[in-house]
């Protein structure tokens, strides 16, 4: 049967514990504090700790996400993840998230639409409730995207960050509240402006391409600067017609992260002030698909979203792929007390003969070991310290958190 509505009913996040400064970073490449805090306005972002990955991270956030919900995990019957930084390329990050969380009745299947992942999973999700197939479906976006960056190239590896942010949407019986309209785009046009060369099937990895640098993230930044300021506007204008509203009937706009000086353009060009933006860009650099839900998460949890509200999510990414949802807000804010109950931890099995290469970048591992002390340090995942030469040795849980992982017998 259709329901009447579908509502955000739950919203959580996680951010890894290991901060990496501007400070930092000017100690690797040619690059200084205000260099980058004046073009990004990013100050700090994330790093995961080696124990974990983009399942273990999308798990906390879908954890709290579920418990603001007020809903079990086996509530949960559908689970859409957004991700290009996915834990492996088979099988998908959401079938370990699956695990992680205790559900066991939920389909799950990955979104791959970078940056603008989590809108493109949230109006899936919204078609997938609407049309009566599922009751609650879990979009998460979730990023581990400092172990995809070349540490020698200033132009990207200031930019990202690491984190997950998720949403429970519900079937409701009452009319009205929960997505009002909505616009994806994609334009290959700019396919080539942010790009891993290889490691797909057009360049399958070999020693050469390793060598050669093709697994990290590469991107045209003016290129994409360009596309950024004149997507963003339109696919949220378009949006915001489409639900039969105005700018002025927004309360609040939750953009993807990226840059500030790209939401300041847009808000300028839209005709909006500041104040009615949404901005934690300082904190956590881009974090891709995580970093709406995120943002969202942040927003309600601090007051800025109340029942009734309008609000926007709009983001831009690789592809170039643009996302913009409009939703009336029908949840009670203070229901996100719940996820501070959640435990961050999360954890998913290993085949017993194997083990992964010690996954943080080796320019990194000092660096965070010395602000974060035993965060990043421990625990170890043993194995060669050189990303991509892995060692044999006892197989391990990879697990997210304050606590060590398991280790399995
Ligand atoms: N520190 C110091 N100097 C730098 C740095 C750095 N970290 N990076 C670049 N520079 C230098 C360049 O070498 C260049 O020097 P030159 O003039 O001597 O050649 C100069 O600064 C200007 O370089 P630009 O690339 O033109 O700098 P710009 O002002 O465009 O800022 C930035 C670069 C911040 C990357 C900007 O272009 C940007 O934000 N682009 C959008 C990126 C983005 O939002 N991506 C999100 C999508 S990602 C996804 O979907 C996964």
């Amino acid at each position: 049967m259709q329901p009447r509505s579908a509502r955000i009913t739950g919203w959580g996040m996680y951010a890894p514990e290991g901060v990496l400064t501007n400070e930092d970073l000017a100690r690797l490449v040619d690059t200084s504090d205000e260099w980058i805090f004046t073009r990004t306005g990013i100050r700090e972002r994330r790093v995961a700790a080696p124990h974990e990955t983009a399942a273990t991270m999308g798990a906390i956030a879908a954890k709290r996400a579920i418990a603001t919900a007020g809903l079990e995990a086996d509530d949960i019957d559908m689970i859409l993840l957004a991700t290009c930084t996915p834990d492996y390329w088979l099988p998908s990050t959401a079938a370990f998230v699956k695990e992680a969380i205790g559900n066991r009745r939920a389909a799950a299947m990955d979104v791959s639409a970078a940056c603008s992942g989590f809108v493109y999973g949230f109006a899936t999700a919204d078609a997938m409730v609407r049309s009566g197939m599922y009751r609650h479906v879990l979009v998460i976006g979730s990023e581990l995207l400092t172990r995809f960056l070349d540490f020698t190239d200033r132009s990207t590896c200031i930019l990202f960050g690491d984190g997950a942010g998720a949403v429970v949407l519900s079937a409701s019986d009452e009319p009205g509240g929960g997505m009002l309209g909505a616009e994806l785009t994609t334009d290959p046009e700019g396919a080539y402006f942010i790009w891993m060369p290889s490691g797909g099937s057009a360049s399958p990895p070999s020693a050469q391409t390793v060598s050669r640098g093709e697994h990290y993230i590469r991107m045209e930044g003016r290129e994409t600067y360009r596309y950024a300021t004149k997507t963003l506007a339109s696919t949220a204008v378009t949006a915001i017609e489409r639900a039969g509203l105005t700018q002025d009937d927004i309360a609040l706009f939750v953009p993807h992260q990226a840059n500030l000086r790209i939401i300041e353009f847009v808000a300028r060009s839209m005709g909006i002030d500041m104040g009615r933006v949404y901005v934690n860009v300082e904190r956590y650099g881009n974090t891709s698909a995580a970093s709406v839900p995120i943002a969202l998460a942040e927003a309600v949890d601090s007051g800025r979203v109340q029942i009734g509200d309008n609000i926007v999510f709009v983001a831009f990414g690789a592809g170039f792929t643009s996302g913009a949802a409009v939703v009336e807000w029908t949840a009670d804010p203070a229901n996100g007390v719940r996820a501070r109950a959640v435990v961050p931890t999360a954890s998913v099995h290993l085949p017993a003969d194997w083990r992964a290469a010690a996954p943080v970048p080796p320019e990194l591992a000092d660096i965070l070991a010395r602000r974060n002390g035993s965060a990043l340090a421990e625990p170890e995942v043993p194995g060669s310290s050189q990303r991509g030469a892995p060692e044999p040795a006892e197989p391990v849980r990879a697990a997210s958190g304050s606590v060590p992982p398991k280790v399995t017998a």
